[in-house]
């Protein structure tokens, strides 16, 4: 999720959303999801361990000079495909290797505009099933590349933002009877990047503060999720960057708000969110509070690989 570039700082405090009141909340499917997450991030945890990597927590004396907390990188950049994507990836096919491996039979779809693409492939290529990436018309040349040519994926590019091609990919999946992976809009693929959160909260259980860059919230969702079920005070910021920051503005209306997505650097993170998915932080705002900044494209650009 971020190296250990020379200049990284938050530019922008937008906003804090209130918590409003559980007591009167009919308890829905959504917030059993919830409350069961922090259990299901353990055992994503145990399952997938021998999987990935243990990336390192590394303490940043610039960054902590430069703004005077005591500041560290978890390297997620350093995972073996690049990103922690490899964690929900591996979560959700160990999952259904447990449930019904003939479900990886006929191959798996992925849309993706390359990390969770990237992901899905290396962890199919352990379990010996294809993949076919959908991602975007614009999905940048150097993913397409390495999905093809390093992982020996298929890539199929449909339409103008990471939805059309997450629906087109859906879509497929369900046409020929494929098994389809969300980048974010699956509670056990939020389950295993909420992993990120487990192994920081093992190692700096004393942290205050996590800043984790966020798309269509999944990665952000398993981490706050589990990190509150440990310590209530520990905050959660989302970044996004200004020039694709569909979350944040529908963390300020208080619903899903597609649309604001302009060219960035960080074309991990760009683009709009599928509607009705499950990844929403904002209605984790039941629970606990996450604040979310914007960036400048050149600031978020730290969350990128590339
Ligand atoms: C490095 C990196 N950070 C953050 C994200 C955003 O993840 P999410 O869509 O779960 O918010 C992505 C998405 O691919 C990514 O690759």
């Amino acid at each position: 999720m971020a190296s250990d570039l020379p200049y990284v700082k938050v530019i922008q405090v937008i906003h804090t959303i209130k918590p409003s009141t559980t007591s009167n909340i009919i308890k829905s499917r959504m917030d059993e999801k919830i409350e069961g997450l922090p259990h299901e991030v353990e055992k994503a945890y145990r399952r997938i361990q021998q999987h990935i990597l243990k990336t390192p927590l590394m303490y940043s004396k610039y960054l902590s000079l430069d703004s005077g907390a005591e500041v560290y990188l978890k390297l997620e950049n350093e995972q073996i495909t690049g990103s922690c994507k490899l964690r929900g990836a591996f979560n959700k096919m160990l999952m259904i290797m447990d449930e019904d491996p003939e479900e990886l039979k006929p191959g798996v779809i992925a849309a993706s505009s390359g990390n969770h693409g990237i992901a899905c492939v290396h962890a199919a290529n352990v379990f010996k099933c294809s993949v076919e990436i959908f991602g975007q018309n614009s999905m940048s040349q150097s993913k397409v590349d390495a999905l093809q040519q390093l992982y020996g994926a298929k890539v199929t590019k449909h339409g103008n933002d990471c939805v059309e091609a997450e629906i087109k990919a859906r879509n497929t999946a369900k046409e020929r009877n494929q098994l389809f992976i969300s980048p974010y809009n699956d509670w056990d693929v939020m389950a295993g990047q909420g992993t990120v959160g487990y192994e920081i909260y093992n190692e700096l259980s004393d942290v205050d503060c996590v800043f984790v860059s966020v798309g269509g919230g999944g990665i952000i969702s398993g981490i706050a999720v589990y990190l509150k079920s440990k310590n209530s005070k520990i905050k959660v910021i989302g970044c996004q960057a200004s020039n694709s920051r569909t979350m944040y503005e529908s963390m300020m209306a208080g619903h899903l708000v597609n649309g604001f997505c302009y060219d960035t650097i960080s074309d991990g993170t760009a683009g709009d969110v599928e509607e009705g998915s499950v990844s929403k932080p904002l209605d984790y705002n039941t629970y606990f509070r996450v604040r979310f900044h914007k960036t400048t494209h050149f600031e978020i650009g730290f969350n990128c690989k590339f």
